[in-house]
């Protein structure tokens, strides 16, 4: 079933499945309203092409975990750490990573143990490393342009 954006705002929809935003702003706001909503240690495992808007959700997140800082995209990194809000954010982009295996050279254990919140993009790539705790945020491009349907599971 889809709910229009606006359902967001009442927090007992969301546990809704599905959201369609129609701009990068509403998938931002969307991101700040789950990322005000995060305990530590959990882990938001994001699926999607590129240029879906995974990275305009995880910045969103940031702003809802109180971190003042722009969020950019860690596809060089592989990880950026936001500290000063809340909770850490640590933000991972597997988009060139092969498989689980590098993920847990790059030390995956030791930021889970860290008590933040880590966002993971193209976690499809590291799949096998993802618990099944984990929120799942999937983001498919709409029918216009700038529309998104960005389904959340696991709350
Ligand atoms: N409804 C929308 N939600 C999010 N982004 C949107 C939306 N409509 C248009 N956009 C545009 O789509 C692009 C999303 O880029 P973003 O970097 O967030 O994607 P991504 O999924 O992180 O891609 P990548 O896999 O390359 O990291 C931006 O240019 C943004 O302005
Ligand atoms: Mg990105």
């Amino acid at each position: 079933m889809l709910y229009c954006f606006e359902r967001v705002y009442k927090w007992e929809c969301f546990d809704a499945m599905e959201y369609i935003t129609h701009s990068r702003a509403e998938t931002e706001t969307l991101g700040e309203r789950l990322g005000a909503r995060l305990s530590a240690g959990t882990v938001v495992a994001f699926t999607g092409d590129l240029g879906a808007g995974k990275t305009a959700f995880v910045s969103g997140m940031a702003r809802g975990l109180g971190i003042g800082e722009r969020v950019t995209s860690p596809t060089f990194t592989i990880v950026n750490e936001y500290e000063g809000g809340r909770l850490p954010l640590f933000h991972f982009d597997m988009y060139r990573l092969e498989g689980a295996d590098e993920l847990f050279h790059i030390g995956w254990e030791d930021y889970l143990a860290r008590g933040g919140v880590c966002a993971v993009e193209w976690s499809e790539n590291v799949a096998e490393a993802i618990e099944p705790d984990a929120i799942r945020v999937d983001i498919r491009r709409g029918p216009g342009d700038d529309d998104r349907v960005v389904t959340i599971e696991g709350i």
